[in-house]
C-alpha cells in the first residue's frame, strides 16, 4: 500500500512515497535553510513564501521519483501540528486539495509521531512498545510509545527544547545556523571538561530545563568580551554539548530502568548528534537494551517519516475531511481524530 506523505511544518518542503510504511519509494526535500541563515534562525514569513512556491513541484517530483500517479497511491498523509502554523497551513491546504481532487482519503499526521516513524523506515523489525527521546528544535520529549498510534508522555522540557538551546548557543558562539550541527561539528576540537554547565534537577526527574545551560554559555561570552578575553570557542561548544547530552542521557536512563523500557529509540533532528548517539550506544551497551537510530538523512525533516506514520495511522482508521485545520501546538498523546 503507497502513501503519499507532505511535510511543511518548518523550513523543509518535503513530499515523499512510502510502500506499507516501510520502504521508501521516493523522498523529495527543498529546504529554506540558506535564506534563514541570513536571519540566524527560521523567518516563518519566508518559510511560508517558499513552501507555497515550491509544494507543488516537489510533489510532482515525488509521485515521478516513485515512479507512481494519484491513481497509485491509497491516501494523502500531511503533517498537521504541531509547528509554524503558516508553514503548516501550505501542506495542509494542498494535501486537502489534492485528496479531494483525486479522491483519495486525508490522513492528518503529528510531526513528533513522524519523527518516531523514521525509524521504521527501512527496518522491519522495529515496532512498539519502546522508550523513545524525542529531540528536535521545538520540542524534547521522553515517550512511551506503546503501539503505533498510542503514546504517553513520560518527561518533556520545562523550557527550551535541547535543538534550540543548541541553536541559541551556536548563535552566542558566532557559529552558522543551524548551531546544532556547527557545534557537533567544532566540539571534537574543543575540551568537553573545560566548563562545567548546571545539570538542573525537577521536580519530575523525567523533564528537562535548558535555558539555565543556555544563560550559562551566554553569560560567559559576554563576560570574557566584556574583560577583552578571547572566547574558547571550541571548549565551550564541546562543554555545552555535554551538558545538554548528559541531561538527555541521563533522564532516559531513568525513565527506561524506571518504567522497565529495555528497547530504546531516538528521534528528532538532534538525534543526528554525534555526541549523542554516541553516548546513547554506551548506555545501551551498559545495559544490554536494545537501540535503534534513525539514518541521519532521516534524523531532520521530511516527507518519508510522515507518509510512515500516515501508513500507522490509515490503517487505524485515521481520517480527516476538508474541514482539517493546522495547529501550532498539539500534544502527541491527544493527536487523536
Ligand atoms: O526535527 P528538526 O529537523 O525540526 C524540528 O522539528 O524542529 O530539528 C531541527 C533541530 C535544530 O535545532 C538543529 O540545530 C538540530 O535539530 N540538529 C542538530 C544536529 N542536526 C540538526 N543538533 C545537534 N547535532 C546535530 N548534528
Ligand atoms: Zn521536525
Amino acid at each position: 500500500m503507497k502513501i503519499l506523505g507532505i511535510e511543511s511544518s518548518c523550513d523543509e518542503t518535503a513530499a515523499s512515497v512510502v510502500e506499507d510504511g516501510r520502504t521508501v519509494l521516493s523522498n523529495t526535500v527543498a529546504s529554506s535553510l540558506e535564506e534563514h541563515k541570513l536571519y540566524g534562525g527560521v523567518v516563518p514569513e519566508i518559510a511560508s513564501r517558499r513552501h507555497a512556491e515550491s509544494i507543488s513541484g516537489v510533489v510532482k517530483q515525488a509521485l515521478e521519483d516513485a515512479n507512481c500517479t494519484m491513481d497509485d497511491i491509497e491516501a494523502v498523509a500531511v503533517t498537521y501540528a504541531p509547528g509554524l502554523i503558516g508553514a503548516l497551513l501550505v501542506g495542509v491546504n494542498f494535501a486537502k486539495g489534492l485528496a479531494l481532487a483525486s479522491g483519495k482519503p486525508l490522513v492528518p499526521v503529528h510531526h513528533l509521531r513522524s519523527h518516531i516513524a523514521a525509524n521504521y523506515i527501512s527496518d522491519a523489525d522495529i515496532e512498539p512498545p519502546f522508550l523513545c527521546l524525542v529531540v528536535s528544535g521545538g520540542h524534547s520529549h521522553i515517550v512511551a510509545v506503546k503501539d503505533y498510534t498510542k503514546f504517553e508522555i513520560i518527561g518533556k522540557t520545562r523550557d527550551d527544547a535541547a535543538g534550540e538551546a543548541l541553536d541559541k548557543a551556536g548563535r552566542t558562539l558566532g557559529l552558522p545556523y543551524p548551531g546544532g550541527i556547527s557545534i557537533d561539528r567544532i566540539s571534537p576540537e574543543g575540551d568537553d571538561s573545560a566548563f562545567s554547565f548546571p545539570h538542573p534537577k525537577m521536580s519530575s526527574p523525567y523533564d528537562f530545563s535548558f535555558s539555565g545551560l543556555k544563560t550559562a554559555v551566554i553569560n560567559t561570552v559576554h563576560n570574557a568580551q566584556q574583560k577583552g578575553e578571547e572566547i574558547p570557542v571550541a571548549d565551550l561548544a564541546a562543554s555545552f554539548q555535554k551538558g545538554v547530552v548528559d541531561c538527555l542521557i541521563g533522564n532516559l536512563e531513568k525513565a527506561a530502568v524506571d518504567f522497565g523500557y529495555d528497547k530504546i529509540v531516538l528521534a528528532g533532528g538532534v538525534s543526528a548528534n554525534s555526541c549523542l548517539r554516541r553516548r546513547a550506544k554506551e548506555m545501551c551497551n551498559n545495559h544490554n537494551w536494545s537501540l535503534k537510530l534513525p539514518e541521519l538523512r532521516y534524523c531532520g525533516d521530511n516527507g518519508a517519516m510522515v507518509a510512515s506514520q500516515g501508513y500507522f495511522e490509515y490503517i487505524a482508521g485515521v481520517r480527516a475531511d476538508e474541514s482539517l485545520n493546522a495547529y501550532a501546538t498539539m500534544p502527541i498523546d491527544l493527536a487523536t481524530f
